[in-house]
């Protein structure tokens, strides 16, 4: 099928990538020339696991393509997937800017019925927006269909070839039919289409969004109840975990959640729900609970080593909101560097792939893990990258100042770092 993906950001160039390897026809457009460019040039602008060698084959084999140029993307994609960015506006709505300007680009010049769908998160109404974009400048009929996206970063691709879902919301046959075709390849073992109605569609990518924040952040306030009762957070988390109506996964409590989906997404659905008469008041604590967590590292060091910090140094590990992904968008990883300098402490970090070229005051950014810990009063760890969780404890207490460890994702056995006589601040657990 020829498939038009609008965006080619760590959403539009992974469904890309994946629709061209199962054989479809893909135009992915941007306008973003520099990164069409690097593209058109066989490299890959994001870091995402996996996702190279399937971009370069399908590009070789000529089923992917890469372009700025809007009139050949309409034409090309019976499906047009919308997947450009729906950043915060100042006031915490998704700001719709993008969408609609991709919509209006496919109503000016497509010439044929075309199903338009959204990928992008997209607030509840959003469908009946791009319609009527799209009616604004054409009289060809065509589909709006809600098909967000539930990928990710750091196991996109995976994601994408193996999903749990893949929500369709339409009122179209003739869109859904399209989109099973299109989803087939991607759901061989068992049938994981669900079709609902729009706005169902559009309210589950929030509400998935929204619940996972909420265990986060609900994890997050158990630990600091566990730091003041003399609990400790990890047996909790195995002992609610266990229960099947809980699970293990996103129980484990840090340094606040980042990235480019929950902080915008919680903020988001918030702003949409109050203005629909019907405010969610848990979102309101899960987001004030996240922006204190921020916070949570930089009062553990204050309370070690006072409030004014100049003439310290902290090494810092990680500086991407989660491993596995080079993305700094509302990382934990800003919020301490910037308590750290303003407090008048100097920071030297090192992430194995993201910040490379961030310039902050007070911040230096090194290329190995044992760099960032030359010179260092101690050691501050807020990314759970692979490379950080065994690392020589010996260098690390031979290099530090002082040889103290705070662990903002919680690597390391407190009994081992005890034994070791480094000094090690986790996150809720007893140490
Ligand atoms: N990143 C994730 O993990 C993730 C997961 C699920 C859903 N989403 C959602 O998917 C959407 C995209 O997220 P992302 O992280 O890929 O964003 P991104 O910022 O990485 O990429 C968006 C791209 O769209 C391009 N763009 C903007 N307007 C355009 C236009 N009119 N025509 C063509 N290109 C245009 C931008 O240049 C950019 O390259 C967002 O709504 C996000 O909430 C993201």
């Amino acid at each position: 099928m020829n498939i038009t993906v609008i965006g080619t950001g760590y959403v539009g160039l992974v469904t890309g990538a994946c629709l061209a390897d199962a054989g479809n026809n893909v135009f992915c457009l941007d306008l973003n020339q520099e990164k069409i460019q690097q593209l058109n040039d066989g490299k890959i602008p994001i870091f995402e696991p996996g996702l190279e060698p399937i971009v370069q084959r399908n590009r070789e084999a000529g089923r992917l393509r890469f372009s700025t140029d809007v009139v050949a993307s309409v034409a090309h994609g019976e499906l047009q997937l919308i997947a450009v960015g729906t950043p915060p506006g100042e006031d915490g709505s998704a700001d719709m800017q993008y969408v609609l300007a991709a919509a209006r680009a496919i109503g000016k010049h497509m010439k044929a019925w075309k199903v338009v769908a959204t990928k992008s998160t997209v607030p509840v109404g959003t469908a009946d927006r791009i319609r009527d974009a799209l009616k604004e400048e054409s009289k060809v009929p065509f589909a709006v269909v809600s098909n967000p996206e539930f990928l990710k970063e750091g196991a996109a691709v995976e994601d994408f070839m193996r999903p749990h879902r893949v929500i369709i919301g339409a009122d179209d046959p003739r869109a859904v039919a399209l989109l099973r075709q299109v989803y087939a390849p991607f759901q061989r073992n068992h049938e994981r289409l669900m079709v609902m109605s729009v706005r169902s569609a559009e309210l589950t990518k929030y509400a998935a969004n929204a619940m996972l924040a909420t265990r986060i952040s609900f994890m997050n306030e158990i630990a600091n109840l566990a730091e003041v009762m003399g609990a400790d957070v990890e047996e909790v988390r195995r002992g609610i975990g266990s229960d099947p109506r809980i699970g293990y996964q996103f129980l484990y409590a840090g340094a606040g959640y980042g990235g480019s989906c929950f902080p915008k997404d919680v903020k988001a659905l918030q702003k949409s729900a109050v203005e629909a008469g019907s405010p969610l008041r848990v979102l309101e604590a899960v987001e004030n609970v996240n922006q204190a967590q921020k916070h949570r590292l930089g009062q553990k060091i204050r309370r070690k080593f006072g409030d004014r910090l100049n003439g310290r140094t902290f090494a810092l590990w990680g500086l991407a909101f989660k491993a596995n992904t080079d993305d700094l968008r509302e990382a934990p990883s800003l919020t301490l560097i910037n308590d750290l300098t303003v407090a008048g402490a100097k920071v030297q970090a090192y992430d194995p792939v993201a910040g490379h070229g961030l310039k902050k005051d007070g911040l230096k950014v090194v290329s190995s893990a044992l760099d960032a810990l030359e010179g260092a009063d101690a050691l501050v760890i807020v990314t759970e990258w692979q490379e950080f969780r065994s690392p020589d404890f010996a260098a690390i207490k031979a290099k530090l100042k002082t040889p103290a460890i705070f662990d903002g994702r919680n690597l390391y056995d407190p009994q081992v770092l005890k034994g070791l006589g480094i000094e090690y601040f986790p996150i809720g657990r007893k140490t």
